[in-house]
């Protein structure tokens, strides 16, 4: 399975600033991309499908939604289902992000909701995890992996391809604050994880890729990339450029 280096482009970037920096990222990593990698781009919603022409055409350059609604059409206002996402190119979507969960108010439950109606209706999906600060102090990091796991797991349609869903192992306290998760704290939250995995849906577990988020940047991807368990990264802040994503992408 290819290692997946995924940019998540939360709510920035018009349709043009998207297109010109995927374009950049192209032109930049495109000849030296090695054929164990591949790129996934999350840009907001409206930018989604200008971003997916652009890369149309491009091996290993994958375009995905940050958020979708569980049903296929509805009185849901405001909201995207995965029908829409893949009519606009994606072929990936996140649930259970931290910023969904923490400012959005997103339970456990749904999480898994959207997780198995997601792969249920063509997407792959990445699920994220992970603790925050005082649930780390307190010593519950596994605890709350685990809890985070069994219910966005829970109904995962049988016969799952691997390829079709991912881990992010992301420590709230770690997104966006410029403050990385240690090298040996990224290691034990990731065996845990794949351990884990490995109780939940025991034919593919080693075979799901396992990506770490929290305050990647140029200078610590390769160091995060190396570990045992890492299979990729899923980079915010880092990403938003062309050039600083590149070298996580290559490195
Ligand atoms: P960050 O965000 O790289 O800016 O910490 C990671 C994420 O939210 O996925």
């Amino acid at each position: 399975m290819k290692q997946l280096m995924a940019a998540n482009w939360k709510m920035y970037k018009t349709r043009d600033e998207a297109v010109q920096v995927a374009n950049a990222l192209v032109n930049l990593v495109q000849d030296k991309l090695t054929s164990n990698r591949e790129v996934l781009i999350l840009p907001p919603f409206t930018a989604l499908n200008a971003v997916s022409k652009a890369l149309a055409a491009v091996d290993d350059f994958h375009v995905g939604g940050q958020d979708f609604y569980p049903e296929s059409e509805g009185a849901f206002t405001g909201e995207v289902s995965p029908g829409m996402l893949q009519d606009a190119g994606a072929r990936y979507a996140l649930t259970g992000h931290s910023e969904r969960r923490h400012i959005l108010g997103e339970s456990d439950e749904f999480v898994g909701r959207k997780t198995t109606y997601g792969l249920a209706n063509g997407l792959s999906v990445i699920l994220c995890v992970g603790e925050r600060i005082e649930e780390r102090r307190a010593g519950h990091v596994e605890a709350v992996l685990a809890r985070q796991m069994e219910t966005g797991l829970a109904s995962m349609p049988p016969n799952t391809p691997a390829e079709k869903i991912v881990l992010a192992y992301e420590p709230v306290w770690a997104i966006g604050t410029g403050e990385v998760a240690g090298l040996e704290e990224i290691l034990q939250a990731h065996a845990f994880v794949r351990k884990k995995l490995q109780l939940l849906c025991p034919a593919i577990a080693n075979e799901i890729r396992i990506l770490y988020g929290g305050s990647v940047k140029p200078d610590n991807a390769s160091a995060i990339m190396a570990l045992d368990n890492v299979d990729g990264v899923l980079v915010g802040g880092a990403s938003l450029n062309a050039e600083s994503f590149s070298k996580i992408v290559l490195a």
